[in-house]
């Protein structure tokens, strides 16, 4: 644990005791400026062990200690400040905390606590881009009163010390099984975009998240991940290869030919059912009354899939308004598809945009099972799960 320069640093002991209660090995580092909020003294009685400080890293000893403090399995940076956030972003080295970040093979997460107008900051915005595009995971900061009038409602109070332990415990637990090793998934995500003329296009508000989870689980599992999304605003996932497109056909054409060599297909991408049967090359000036737009229906790529199925597991996913499970199902048999996860566009907080997804499993025998709402993390996951399940009975049968 790396304790920052911040008001919210006092509350470091208390997060220190709740990971030693959840049975977690704790070093601590604090910066100079920490250890104008939080006492040494308080500090090691929490951690029950010497703190890591600049003095410390200067003095002469057997090994270099910000390697040493590097060892371990997880690093979390409590009352993270805007220096350290921006030290730990440009790669500098000039402190023990910093040299430590530098050396860590964990996982990293940051709390971050600072004043509103501060978090608000272009440069903390880019900094903090930065780091999460390198894969650190962030917790808060949470809405509320900070600093000691209350100054500035708003974001900047750093998270609880108990949800902060949970956090790290979560971080902790044993990584993902490499039970997708060797295997090829591609995953769609995200709308597409019809461009009526070069300035117009219809689409829809398909924020991605769903189809980037179950990308980003698939990785984790060992697989080897195409993800072909359209315009999103999520942070470039590392460690698979992303394709971008615009339209449904370049949609269609990335998909088909990167499943040629793929095990499992997850249609997770919001696909226009229809296109502009002509687009204008200019752009169309607005003319007196009413004007209508003739369109024509773009291909359906995980039917075109099911058609040509080969060994590969065919998953798509489907938005109804009413009669879920049948249409569902009917959906999943007319495509050829191995199931189907429906999803309630009128449910707040899920499907579009949220970051909780709650789905049913179809499958195209009108079998299904309805999952508790949860994370799409999590939905991916089970789903990853499903897919493997069908691929090992196909192997049997
Ligand atoms: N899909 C596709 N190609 C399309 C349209 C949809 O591959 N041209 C995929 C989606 O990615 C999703 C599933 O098919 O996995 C959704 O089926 P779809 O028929 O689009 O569902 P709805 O649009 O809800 O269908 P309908 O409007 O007919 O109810």
């Amino acid at each position: 644990m790396i304790v920052g320069g911040s008001m919210a640093a006092v509350k470091a002991p208390s997060v220190l005791r709740r990971l030693r209660e959840g049975g977690v090995q704790v070093n601590v580092i604090a910066t100079r400026a920490a250890l104008a909020f939080v006492t040494e003294l308080s500090l090691s009685t929490a951690a029950d062990g010497p703190v890591g400080t600049d003095a410390a890293w200067f003095s002469p000893r057997p090994d270099a200690l910000h390697l040493a403090l590097a060892r371990a399995d997880a690093a979390v940076i409590v009352g993270a400040s805007a220096e350290l956030l921006a030290g730990a972003a440009h790669g500098h080295a000039n402190d023990l905390a910093l040299a430590t970040l530098l050396s860590v093979q964990g996982p990293v997460l940051w709390v971050p606590a600072m004043n509103n107008a501060m978090w608000n900051n272009r440069a903390v915005g880019a900094n903090v881009a930065r780091l999460r595009e390198w894969g650190h995971h962030f917790l808060g900061p949470a809405v509320g009163a900070f600093g000691t009038r209350g100054e500035g409602a708003g974001i900047g109070r750093m998270a609880e010390p108990e949800t902060i332990a949970a956090a790290v415990l979560e971080l902790l637990k044993p990584t993902a099984p490499r039970d997708l090793d060797g295997l090829h998934v591609v995953v769609s995500a995200g709308p597409t975009r019809e461009y009526l003329d070069p300035v117009r296009f219809i689409s829809n508000p398909s924020s991605g998240k769903m189809g980037f989870a179950v990308a980003e689980d698939a990785r984790d599992r060992g697989a080897r991940v195409t993800l072909v999304t359209g315009p999103v605003n999520l942070p470039e996932p590392h460690g698979l290869e992303v394709v971008r497109i615009g339209a449904a056909l370049e949609l269609r054409d990335a998909v088909i030919r990167a499943a040629q060599t793929a095990d499992i297909v997850v249609m997770t991408a919001a696909v226009a059912d229809y296109r502009a049967a002509e687009l204008k090359g200019e752009k169309q000036a607005k003319v007196a009354g009413d004007v209508s737009v003739h369109l024509t229906p773009n291909p359906d790529i995980l039917a075109e899939l099911g058609q040509n199925k080969g060994g590969r597991v065919l998953v798509g996913f489907a938005m109804e308004t009413h009669a879920g499970v049948e249409r569902a199902a009917a959906k999943a048999a007319r495509k050829n598809a191995d199931f189907i996860l429906l999803n309630y566009p009128t449910q707040a907080g899920t499907a579009f945009g949220g970051d909780d997804n709650q789905v049913t499993l179809v499958r195209a025998d009108g079998t299904f099972e309805d999952w508790p709402r949860t994370s799409k993390r999590e939905v991916a996951r089970r789903l990853l799960d499903e897919a493997l399940r069908v691929r090992a009975q196909r192997t049997a049968d």
